[in-house]
């Protein structure tokens, strides 16, 4: 699947990538083994551990978020805090079985700062050198996967599949087919902003996210 490579050009000019860290003849086993080692950027020195994708190797869905969050970080797997919760309950009600699914971020370390007077680590996003960085390891997951449909979590996620012109203000909800055929790809807001909108727009948020991911639920019934 070369165009994913493709859109490198868009994050060019940066240095230092997992690049150097990816092995020939990937699986997804031998990527996650090697991932734990990955110097490709300074985040290894902030999150506590790699963060890889999970799920079977057969999964024709791919979800990608931006990176780990605190508890992410913690555990070792993606989109096991509140944010996996409300994805969770969005691909059930989309009839997507999770376990189905492979579920993985476009950085795999947690990047976060220590909240003044506090023991709480806060989420920092990644920069678009980090971003850049951490892309090789996507690629190869998605190119070890060759899925049928990749659905982007908020911009991070979009941007690094799609190039840093990406909006997904506009361009939520929509199939793209960026590659050919293949894979067809969905933009949708993040989850976390989601959880975070003012409790005005609270339901209003959620329900456009159900909406979207109900979208994918479609696709990939063939629907
Ligand atoms: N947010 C993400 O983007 N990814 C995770 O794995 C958890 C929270
Ligand atoms: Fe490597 Fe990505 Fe972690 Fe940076 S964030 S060290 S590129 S795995």
């Amino acid at each position: 699947m070369t165009p994913v490579s493709a859109t490198r050009a868009s994050w060019s000019g940066t240095t230092g990538s997992a690049e150097d860290f990816v092995p020939p003849k990937p699986t997804l086993a031998k990527l996650r083994a090697a991932s734990k080692k990955c110097k490709g950027c300074d985040l290894y020195k902030v999150g506590t551990q790699t963060v890889f994708g999970e799920g079977p190797t057969d999964a024709r869905v791919v979800i990608v978020g931006e990176q780990p969050g605190d508890q992410e970080d913690r555990a070792g797997h993606p989109f096991v805090g509140p944010s996996g919760k409300l994805l969770d309950a969005a691909l059930e009600e989309a009839g997507i079985d999770r376990g189905q699914a492979y579920v993985t971020n476009a950085v795999k370390h947690f990047k976060w700062d220590e909240q003044a007077g506090t023991k709480r680590r806060i989420h920092k996003k990644p920069n678009a050198r980090e971003v850049n960085a951490c892309h090789p390891w996507l690629e190869a997951e998605l190119e070890v996967l060759k899925p049928d449909v990749i659905v982007c979590l908020g911009a991070t996620a979009a941007q690094s599949l799609l190039g840093k012109e990406f909006r997904v203000s506009t361009q939520r909800g929509k199939l793209l087919r960026p590659f050919g055929a293949k894979p067809l790809v969905i933009a949708t807001v993040h989850p976390s902003s989601v959880l975070r909108a003012p409790s005005d727009q609270r339901a209003a948020a959620e329900k456009e996210f159900m909406k979207d991911i109900r979208k994918i639920g479609k696709v990939v019934k063939g629907g």
